[in-house]
């Protein structure tokens, strides 16, 4: 048993999504259904084009869904309107993307304090991005544009970003795809501290079993839905045999 007495922090049911592809259209996501509970990691892997993407950014109202509901920290995302969605996903939703997604023009702790900004007071939130800044490490950091800072630096200034608000979900796709190795493990320690310790729910897509391996369990996309899910018993060797086997399948 993992995550925090079966609470519910995301949950998707009947989500359906179709891109137009020349005259027809091409079905992505095909009736999914799942529930995150609250205190959990889980890692999402599947084939290239399996609709991974497709499906955070669903989660995070990125994109519309043509069907199905979404709720995340006991709320409808999908019977929101823009404005309050806007507002919910700074608030409650944290987004981690491979590429860090910083404004360049802006410091480490500027970047952090994004989020903030619109949010609380001066004082409350200057308080706030010191203990992140900490909490990652990036005292020396904190001043340095995003040019300046090494891509494990990036990925942690994006975490702290992610952070910000009460995230009742962080939100992760390939978020280690442009680290280095030793920066990729760091990495999946940071995440798996910040879950282990702070409690924070997280859902990441990576296809590799290292990183997945951070996550407590796996669920494999196909074919638009969940096919399958295993405990990784963070274990790298024990992800990559479950995903080669059910990917033989
Ligand atoms: N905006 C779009 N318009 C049309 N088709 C799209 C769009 N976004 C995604 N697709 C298609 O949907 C499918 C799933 O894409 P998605 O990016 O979700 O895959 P993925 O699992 O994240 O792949 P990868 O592992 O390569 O990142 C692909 O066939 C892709 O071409
Ligand atoms: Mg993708």
């Amino acid at each position: 048993m993992y995550g925090n007495e079966g609470k519910v922090a995301l949950s998707a049911h009947g989500l359906c999504k179709s891109f137009r592809l020349g005259d027809g259209y091409v079905e992505v996501i095909k009736d999914l259904s799942f529930e995150l509970t609250d205190g959990a990691f889980e890692a999402v892997m599947g084939p290239s084009g399996s609709g991974k993407s497709t499906l955070l950014h669903l989660l995070a109202g990125l994109l519309t869904a043509d069907r199905g509901e979404i709720t995340i920290g006991g709320e409808s995302v999908t019977a929101m309107n823009d404005r309050q969605l806007t507002l919910f996903r700074r608030r409650r939703i944290g987004l981690i993307f491979q590429d860090f997604n910083l404004i360049p023009t802006l410091t480490a702790e500027e970047n952090v304090a994004l989020p903030l900004l619109l949010d609380k007071s001066e004082r409350e939130h200057r308080a706030r991005v010191d203990e992140l800044i900490t909490a990652l490490g990036l005292e020396k950091r904190r001043r340095h544009l995003p040019a300046k800072l090494s891509g494990g630096e990036r990925q942690r200034v994006a975490i702290a970003r992610a952070l910000a608000g009460n995230p009742a979900v962080v939100l992760a796709d390939e978020p280690t795809g442009n680290l280095d190795s030793p920066a990729a493990r760091e990495f999946c320690d940071l995440l798996r501290q910040l879950n282990r310790d702070k409690g924070y729910t997280i859902l990441m897509v990576s296809h590799d079993p290292v990183v997945a391996a951070a996550a407590q369990r796996v669920r494999l996309l196909r074919d638009g839905r969940f096919m399958d899910a295993f405990d990784t018993g963070n274990s790298a060797e024990q992800v990559a045999k479950h995903y080669l086997a059910a990917m033989g399948r």
